[in-house]
């Protein structure tokens, strides 16, 4: 059973692999590695008792999970849903990355200007020959061309390019995988093995799309002119996108600040009940919401409360203006994967920080606090740290502007997960990483709240939030 269990991950990558098995001790609970192995050893043999007891019906279950895993894992990186009719076909942002010398338009995009926009490359995807050529400097890495012949391997993550007989990329469709998945890093910076769930905070993803020669699905859509488009959708940045800009058409915050949010991990999900900043729903409302309506697949969303009643007309006049709260694509490239979807995003850990990137001491230390003084788990309960239940609170109570809770149809924000948070530093924290660093955002708690924490406090919370 044991070998089984590990099998399940092992398609993460070997590097989440290597941390779970091999950087586990130790970390996770400061100070208590003896006890947990000695948890992990009674673990195996309560598992191994199980498995041998393992009627019929338990054993369908056992397959039926690890199926589910697998195709979850398979739609989660390489399922465009379809997406290719808007991406290629409407906005024709294939024709920008081939560039004018390979069929399409303007100077194209070299590597080494994808990796500088934050698309990563699996290094799996590439054959042996082209690795000893890359680590050899034969690559020509300024050639658009060479972006589109790891295209053909399928080795950006997030973007599959479809060909035609020739050889000529006629069109572009996108994944998940574009934004909730990072590469280790492994054989270059932005080349490596995939690490599925992890926030690409790298990625710009509103620099990408504004390279599409065609922005009339935007303009139409927003009504307004090609300049506004563009402004908007370059004033993201990196790790930044804005999922409801569709929907109630406010292209940006009070002040002129960028109205997108930071793309979140789907990591370390399992048990928690409301998703998004914003906790507008579930993670198979959200997989719908996106699959559909932000990456454009052919497939159903429903959603009255986004302009599909009189009161919420006003809040959401675009998609009032659209239909996009009911959305009905033929053929459904979506609906029958979102079980298998959610499944695998449950699946995956949240990954366990590398040894030596925090103070163990002072990480012990800093969960007193944070149970205790700080009152931070009264919110983030451990170990889902987030509330169980209704895990979502007004704007006042964490002492920020209503503006992007004021854009879901709940008006609150959701208690945010804090499990692998040592994953996405960059960026900032908050949905609109208003605040730079973890220090920041206790010194934020501490005036809010009234705390009154010492440095020492102050310091100690930061070690334990980079040790969860
Ligand atoms: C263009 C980038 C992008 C793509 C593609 C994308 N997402 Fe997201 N995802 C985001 C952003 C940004 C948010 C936060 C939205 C918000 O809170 O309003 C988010 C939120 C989520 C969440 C909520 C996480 C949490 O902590 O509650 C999940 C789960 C998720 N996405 C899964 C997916 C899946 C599955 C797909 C493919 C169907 C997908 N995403 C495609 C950018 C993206
Ligand atoms: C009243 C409930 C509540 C309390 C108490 C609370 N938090 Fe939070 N926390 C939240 C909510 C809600 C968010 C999401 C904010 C947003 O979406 O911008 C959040 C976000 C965070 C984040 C940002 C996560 C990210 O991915 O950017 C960190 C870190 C954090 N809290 C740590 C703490 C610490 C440390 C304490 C104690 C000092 C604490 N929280 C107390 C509700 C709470």
């Amino acid at each position: 059973m044991r070998l089984k269990a590990i099998g399940l991950v092992a398609g993460v990558s070997i590097t989440a692999l290597a941390m779970l098995v091999g950087f586990g001790a130790g970390i996770g609970e400061p100070g208590s590695a003896q006890a947990e192995e000695s948890r992990d050893r009674d673990g195996d043999r309560d598992r191994e008792q199980r498995g041998k007891r393992l009627s019929e019906i338990d054993r369908q279950i056992n397959a039926h999970a690890e199926d589910m895993v697998e195709r979850g894992r398979q739609i989660f990186r390489f399922d465009t849903y379809g997406s290719e009719a808007f991406f290629g076909d409407a906005l024709q942002l294939h024709r920008a990355i081939a560039g004018a010398k390979n069929g399409g338009v303007g100077p194209g995009v070299s590597p080494k200007t994808a990796l500088a926009v934050g698309l990563k490359v699996d290094i799996d995807a590439l054959p042996n020959q082209l690795k000893a050529q890359l680590k050899a400097g034969k690559v020509n890495l300024d050639d658009p061309a060479t972006t589109l012949a790891l295209l053909k391997l399928n080795a950006v993550l997030g973007l599959t390019g479809r060909f035609d007989s020739s050889g000529r990329i006629t069109s572009l469709g996108t994944q998940c995988a574009l934004c909730h998945s990072r590469v280790d890093d492994s054989f270059a910076p932005g080349i490596g093995k995939r690490l599925d769930g992890w926030a690409n905070r790298d990625l710009n993803v509103g620099l990408i799309v504004s390279l599409a020669p065609n922005l009339k699905p935007f303009t139409d859509l927003l009504q307004v002119d090609e300049a506004t488009v563009k402004k908007v959708l370059t004033s993201w940045g990196p790790g930044c996108y804005d999922a409801w800009l569709d929907k109630d058409g406010k292209a940006f915050a009070p002040g002129g600040k960028r109205a997108c949010t930071l793309i979140p991990p789907a990591f370390g999900l399992a048990g928690v009940n409301l998703h998004t900043w914003t906790g507008s729903g579930s993670v198979p409302y959200w997989n719908a919401y996106v699959a559909v309506t932000q990456q454009h697949g052919s497939g159903v969303f429903f959603d009255l409360r986004l302009g599909g009643t009189r009161d919420s007309e006003a809040q959401y006049p675009v998609a009032a203006r659209s239909g996009s709260f009911n959305v009905r694509g033929t053929p459904d490239l979506v609906t029958s994967k979102l079980g298998a979807l959610h499944f695998y995003q449950l699946a995956i850990p949240a990954p366990t920080p590398p040894k030596g990137s925090f103070n163990t001491a002072a990480a012990a230390r800093g969960k007193e606090v944070f149970n205790g003084r700080a009152q931070c788990s009264t919110c983030h309960v451990p170990p889902l740290f987030t509330e169980p239940g209704h895990n979502l609170h007004t704007p006042a109570e964490i002492g920020v502007d209503s503006f992007q809770a004021d854009r879901s149809p709940t008006h609150m924000y959701r208690t945010s997960p804090l499990a692998g948070l040592w994953t996405h530093q960059t960026g900032g924290f908050y949905h609109d990483g208003r605040f730079a660093t973890l220090a920041a955002v206790i010194d934020h708690y501490d005036s809010t709240l009234r705390l009154g924490l010492t440095s020492q406090e102050k310091s100690e919370l930061v070690e334990y939030l980079k040790s969860l």
